[in-house]
């Protein structure tokens, strides 16, 4: 079978990849620090435990599994800690990725997905959000992911490091069938947030500004079903593994929705009120990431039919509350 090295598939989005590749027919062979992951969350094939600044431990995991691709996925990925303290995010995101794709380069490796982010556009004024958009990000975490956008660029150049991009808008859900699911520590996500909110595992969730320029008033974004995301990767590795060389792709739907309207549409998925409160803008915030490009529907043949926010809600829920979510 192929093996796919995977980094960060201990984590949410890495986990529900893995789960992905090997219904795919690959061999998805998860390397993660857990710093941020869980090594339960490791169920698809072998686990090997590793930082991405350990360029030794890289090597020999490479030697050992001689992946035909890399799938990259382990990163900090909260923009309001990335304001705090960015020199985490440039050792980590950057320069771990750095690490990461020279070791896959002198492996021989030829076809790399990189897990990037609608964070490095930035704030544009009712434009639509397509890849030709300019990246222009406002916070730490953005200009993290795309500083490796350009170096992946500069490697497809000089090594025929054939590269996916992936773009994503706001990834929330979890799988149907209750195996994975989202468990950030701390939680900074606003579904999770949220129904830890209506459970009373927090007093009340904080909305973070109220005065921006939008119709409510709250931060617009795209949410995406983590199912329908990891799709779009198995695509991509297959596009990749058919020589159709590097490309970028949005992965949102191109519906937007404010803090108050997911607030609202989680009350009839639940019957429960969500305890709220309203507060200061969070650092780093956009105002609104809406995708408005298709190419990743017309190219990859990509449907994203799991991503309503009630089906996304609803199995955040289910995850929610088997227990997995509390240890
Ligand atoms: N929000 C609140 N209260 C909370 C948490 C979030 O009001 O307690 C708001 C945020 O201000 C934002 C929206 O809910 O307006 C969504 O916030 P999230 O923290 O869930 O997601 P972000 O939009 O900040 O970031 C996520 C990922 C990033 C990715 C980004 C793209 O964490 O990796 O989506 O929009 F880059």
């Amino acid at each position: 079978m192929t093996t796919v090295l995977v980094t960060g598939g201990a984590g949410y989005i890495g986990s529900h990849a893995c789960k992905a590749l090997k219904a795919a027919g690959f061999t998805p062979v998860t390397y993660d620090s857990l710093i941020t992951g869980w090594e339960d969350a490791v169920k698809f094939g072998p686990f090997e435990k590793g930082d991405l600044l350990d360029r030794a431990r890289l090597d020999e995991v490479f030697a050992t599994y001689q992946p035909v691709a890399v799938m990259h996925f382990a990163a900090l990925s909260q923009v309001g800690e990335s304001m705090k303290i960015p020199g985490l995010y440039w050792k980590n995101n950057v320069m771990g990725s750095l690490n990461l794709i020279e070791a896959a380069v002198d492996a021989g490796v030829k076809s790399f997905v990189f897990s990037s982010t609608c964070a490095t556009y930035g704030e544009h004024d009712n434009v639509v959000l397509d890849e030709m958009t300019e990246q222009l990000p406002i916070n730490a975490y953005g200009a993290s992911k795309r500083a490796v956008e350009d170096i992946l660029a500069n490697f497809g150049e000089a090594n025929g490091l054939d590269h996916v991009i992936f773009r994503y808008f706001n990834v929330a859900g979890g799988d149907p069938e209750g195996e994975v699911g989202e468990h950030h520590r701390p939680e900074t996500h606003l579904i999770p947030i949220m129904l830890e909110a209506i459970d009373g595992k927090r007093p009340a969730l904080t909305i973070f500004g109220t005065d921006y320029d939008t119709p409510d008033g709250t931060c617009i974004r795209d949410y995406v079903h983590v199912c329908d995301l990891v799709e779009a990767h198995v695509l991509g590795l297959k596009w990749l593994l058919d020589g159709k060389g590097s490309r970028v792709f949005n992965l949102g739907t191109g519906d937007g929705f404010s803090v108050r309207e997911v607030i609202d549409r989680s009350r009839a998925v639940t019957n429960k009120d969500v305890p709220y409160e309203e507060g200061p803008r969070r650092a780093g915030d956009c105002t609104k990431l809406v995708s408005g490009s298709t190419r990743a529907e017309s190219e990859l043949g990509w449907t994203p039919a799991r991503s309503t926010m009630q089906q996304m809600i609803e199995d955040a829920y289910r995850w929610h509350r088997t227990g997995h979510y509390n240890k």
